[in-house]
């Protein structure tokens, strides 16, 4: 997977980077960033990447032209291959949203400052814009951020375990069963017996029941899409 991110700060992405799988995934190729200063395509002495709203209001809206040539630069001519736009306007992104990026090759990530983007960037170079939630950042850093981990996940190869993914949270509509490690007892709070019994019927048994029971307290949305078998119907009644 391949991901370039235009951006006013490229220093942002430098040390989240490097770490944990993504850091490695990144060292081993399974994912390939390109980080774009959007400011190296500024087409004033002053390298200026914003400016004021026509029609007056607060702040400042990013200029279209920075962003139109750090694209072209790319040699990749709008709309092709993906480009997003990061901002609170936007699709909301979720497991299967991440699921349908996953299978792109390349992902073009515009992060977004300020009151916004010139509009006519989304309308003629952009194939959406998405929003990591229901609130306003700063910028589109963050968000970049996100996307390329939630992304890169997905990677075959980027988990150490291929069955990490298809087991995560949100992967079949449900939360993730809770998880334990050692020590057995830690401050008097013991792991659930079921758990050390080496019973494998009863371990999934116990994490599908506790993986409902989370579902239906704080995401009961949720439960709608997913594929519930009887024995599950009626635990979630009972
Ligand atoms: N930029 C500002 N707010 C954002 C959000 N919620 N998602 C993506 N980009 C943003």
């Amino acid at each position: 997977m391949h991901f370039d991110i235009l951006t006013i700060f490229p220093e942002y992405f430098h040390s989240p980077l490097k770490v944990g799988l993504l850091g490695k995934a990144i060292e081993q190729g399974l994912v390939k960033i390109n980080l774009i200063n959007i400011r190296d395509y500024a087409q004033d002495k002053h390298r200026l990447t914003d400016d004021r709203p026509f029609g007056g209001g607060e702040g400042m809206v990013m200029k279209p032209e920075p962003i139109y040539y750090a694209l072209e630069a790319l040699k990749v001519t709008p709309p092709s291959p993906y480009i997003i736009l990061l901002g609170p306007r936007g699709r909301v992104l979720n497991h299967q949203v991440a699921q349908e990026l996953a299978q792109k090759d390349r992902l073009i990530l515009i992060c977004g400052r300020y009151e916004g983007v010139d509009e006519r960037i989304k309308k003629h170079c952009v194939h959406e814009e998405l929003s990591i939630g229901d609130y306003v950042l700063f910028g589109g850093e963050v968000a970049a951020l996100v996307i390329i981990e939630v992304v890169s996940r997905l990677v075959p190869g980027v988990l150490g375990h291929p069955d990490s993914a298809r087991k995560d949270s949100f992967s079949h509509h449900l939360l993730k069963h809770p998880q334990y490690t050692r020590p057995r007892v830690f401050k008097g709070w013991s792991v659930p017996e079921v758990l050390l019994s080496g019973d494998h019927k009863a371990v999934e048994r116990f994490r599908r029941q506790e993986s409902l029971k989370e579902t239906l307290k704080w995401r009961p949305d949720l439960l709608q899409k997913a594929s519930l078998s009887s024995e599950d119907k009626a635990f979630l009644k009972g």
